[in-house]
């Protein structure tokens, strides 16, 4: 018995040594996740305050999915633009006295150039479109993700936008074999070719959100990530981490013409900074 006991004692020691090891191993490697953006506790105030003055127009693609709804929450939370306006698929209410300023643009997304005049004179635009391989096919899923979220940026461009911000994946290579991260990756590739004097990548991983569809797989990953998302920051994010972000970051002055704020960048963007 004293044996088995100290069997069974030993055999737990190893195994704690072995999860630590992994951990620690695993929580290196997440934070060797490149970071374009480090800035901690920026204060917003003046900056939103600036920004305000200088009374730009915005428009959203995706506000009526998980990212979009939030993102549109928090841009007039913020107050930060003259005008916002909703390009999409489909008119949406709102209750809230907060919106009844939306312009709301609905859209053929097949038949994007005919819409053109949707994307004229916004100085911003954001963009949180997407689907799924599951909910539109392989084929479905390029033409959402690449070809629509591309010829919006064309048409927006075209109409005198000058910065563009795009919700994109981790991970996102336009030489991976993986469709998803292909798809990305490549949309990412083609939008930078256009040029805008501002191109922002938002890199997230798994979006930790309640979302109103129905996703197992995507739910058993929040399930497993959400409750350990403290050990290894850049394999989950919270969705407002995201919104605040894509946010806070129109206020900041890049680097570059282009630029890709990776998971643990976003987070620390949507986390740190007070208003
Ligand atoms: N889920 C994740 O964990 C995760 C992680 C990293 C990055 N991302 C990326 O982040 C972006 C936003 O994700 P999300 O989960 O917030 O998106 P979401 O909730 O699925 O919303 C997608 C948006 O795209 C629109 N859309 C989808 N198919 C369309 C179509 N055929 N024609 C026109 N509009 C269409 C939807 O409009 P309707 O409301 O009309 O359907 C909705 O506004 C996506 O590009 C996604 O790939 C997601």
């Amino acid at each position: 018995m004293r044996l088995l006991i100290t069997i069974l004692g030993k055999a737990t020691g190893y195994l704690t040594l072995i999860i630590v090891f992994i951990a620690a191993i695993l929580k290196y490697l997440d934070y060797s996740d490149p970071v374009s953006f480090t800035s901690m506790a920026v204060n917003m105030e003046s900056l939103e305050e600036d920004f305000r003055l200088q009374n730009k127009s915005c428009f959203i693609l995706g506000a009526t999915g998980e990212t979009g709804r939030l993102l549109l929450k928090e841009l007039l939370d913020r107050n930060l633009f003259s005008k916002v306006t909703l390009i999409g698929r489909r008119r949406v209410s709102f209750e809230d006295k907060a919106y009844e300023k939306l312009v709301q643009e609905v859209v053929d997304f097949e038949k994007l150039d005919d819409y053109a005049t949707a994307f004229q004179g916004h100085d911003v635009g954001y963009c949180c479109l997407g689907t799924t391989k599951a909910k539109a096919g392989a084929e479905g899923f390029i033409r959402v993700d690449h070809d629509y979220v591309l010829k919006s940026a064309e048409l927006a461009q075209a109409g005198g936008c000058s910065q563009f911000h795009l919700e994109s994946s981790k991970g996102a290579d336009k030489s991976s074999s993986f469709l998803y991260l292909k798809v990305k990756g490549q949309v990412e590739a083609d939008i930078e070719a256009l040029g805008f004097d501002r191109f922002s990548i938002y890199r997230p991983a798994v979006l930790l959100v309640d979302r109103q569809e129905s996703r197992p797989g995507e739910w058993m990953a929040r399930k497993v990530l959400s409750s350990c998302s403290f050990m290894f920051p850049t394999m989950s994010i919270p969705i407002q981490a995201v919104t605040r972000a894509m946010v806070s970051n129109t206020l900041l002055k890049p680097e570059h013409k282009t630029e890709i704020l990776e998971n643990k960048a976003i987070h620390t963007l949507g986390t740190n900074t007070t208003t």
